[in-house]
């Protein structure tokens, strides 16, 4: 049986995707930015997932304003890198898992999610950038560690839905999951956010108290974020802050109850702040731990993986 596992939510500011392509990780302003990723890649090396769910959004890149989808799952083999104005990023292209994508397409429509179907889609710094900040600097002759099934959430054109459909839809992505009858450990990333705001009288707004918050409840008290009105992302957390619904639906997608790994929060990147926090379900899948990550720990991820392999031995005797 498949299984959804752990949660990624991540920060997609495009200029972090430019200053990763730029070779300008090193400087003062960007290395802030970089150093709170160093133990993310490290924990997802170890989790080595089999396929990544990754929920994002198009900026109006493959789904022009003239026609935009609520929800669109890419059940696609493949995902050419989109040319945003300044060429496409220079990564590998992305590969599907389409047999999976169409498996959960079947299920998530069965339970009344109708979603839309996309067989050809080009991706662009929503999906791209959280990607090189979780799987490290990948060349365009390389490959990407894991297929990916993208899915695109409108966030861009009012109204988006809201963050109690992003949750159960969520749960129903785990329920389609676990009944794909392969063995494979899925991570899903929710993508966006946190606070900004990029136009108008309010843009360059930033409240890192609501960010907080919300990465808070996100960790211990999901349901009370599914309460929150459009509106209120607006006016608390700036017009783009709306995108954080998204990461509604990957946590939809775990246990009720999780084990907070890993946080970083700094700001700013861009016009935004830059959120990241890594969940993992309790009943722990074999490959990875649930200890917390400690961001000024030193101690090399073959070491705790180490120690996470023998704490699993001690558990699964005092099982036995
Ligand atoms: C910025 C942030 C975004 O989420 C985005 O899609 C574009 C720009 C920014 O901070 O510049
Ligand atoms: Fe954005």
């Amino acid at each position: 049986m498949a299984k959804i596992t752990a949660g990624v939510g991540s920060s997609h500011v495009p200029a972090i995707g430019a200053a990763l392509d730029n070779g300008k990780t090193q400087e003062p302003y960007w290395q802030r930015v970089f150093s709170g990723f160093e133990k993310s890649k490290e924990w997802m090396k170890e989790f080595k997932p089999d396929v990544a769910i990754i929920v994002f959004n198009d900026h109006a890149t493959s789904f022009s304003v003239d026609m935009i989808p609520t929800f669109a799952l890419g059940c696609a083999a493949e995902y050419p890198i989109a040319d945003e104005g300044w060429g496409a990023r220079p990564v590998p292209v992305v590969k599907g898992h389409a047999k999976l994508a169409a498996h959960i397409a079947q299920s998530v429509i069965e339970d009344e999610f109708d979603l839309t179907i996309v067989n050809k889609m080009e991706v662009d710094h929503g999906l791209t950038v959280p990607m090189s900040l979780m799987f490290g600097e990948k060349k365009p002759t390389e490959e990407w560690p894991c297929p990916v099934i993208p899915l695109a959430v409108n966030v861009v054109m009012f109204p988006p839905p809201t963050g109690n459909r992003c949750y159960n839809l969520g749960k129903a992505i785990r329920k389609a999951v676990e009944s794909y009858p392969e063995d494979l450990n899925v991570v899903i990333f929710g993508t966006g956010g946190l606070s900004h705001q990029i136009s108008g009288p309010r843009a360059g707004l930033i409240n890192s108290k609501w960010d907080k918050a919300f990465l808070d409840n996100l960790s211990k008290n999901p349901k009370k974020l599914t309460a929150i009105k459009h509106l209120d992302y607006m006016r608390e957390a700036g017009a783009e802050g709306i995108e954080m619904v998204m990461w509604l639906i990957m946590r939809g997608a775990l246990d009720e109850k999780v084990d907070e790994v890993y946080r970083f929060y700094t700001v700013p990147a861009s016009n935004t702040a830059v959120g990241h926090i890594i969940l993992e379900n309790q009943k722990k899948a074999k490959k990875t731990s649930a200890k917390k990550i400690s961001a000024k720990s030193a101690k090399p991820a073959a070491k705790r993986a180490a120690a996470a392999t023998k704490a699993d031995v001690k558990k699964s005797k005092v099982r036995k």
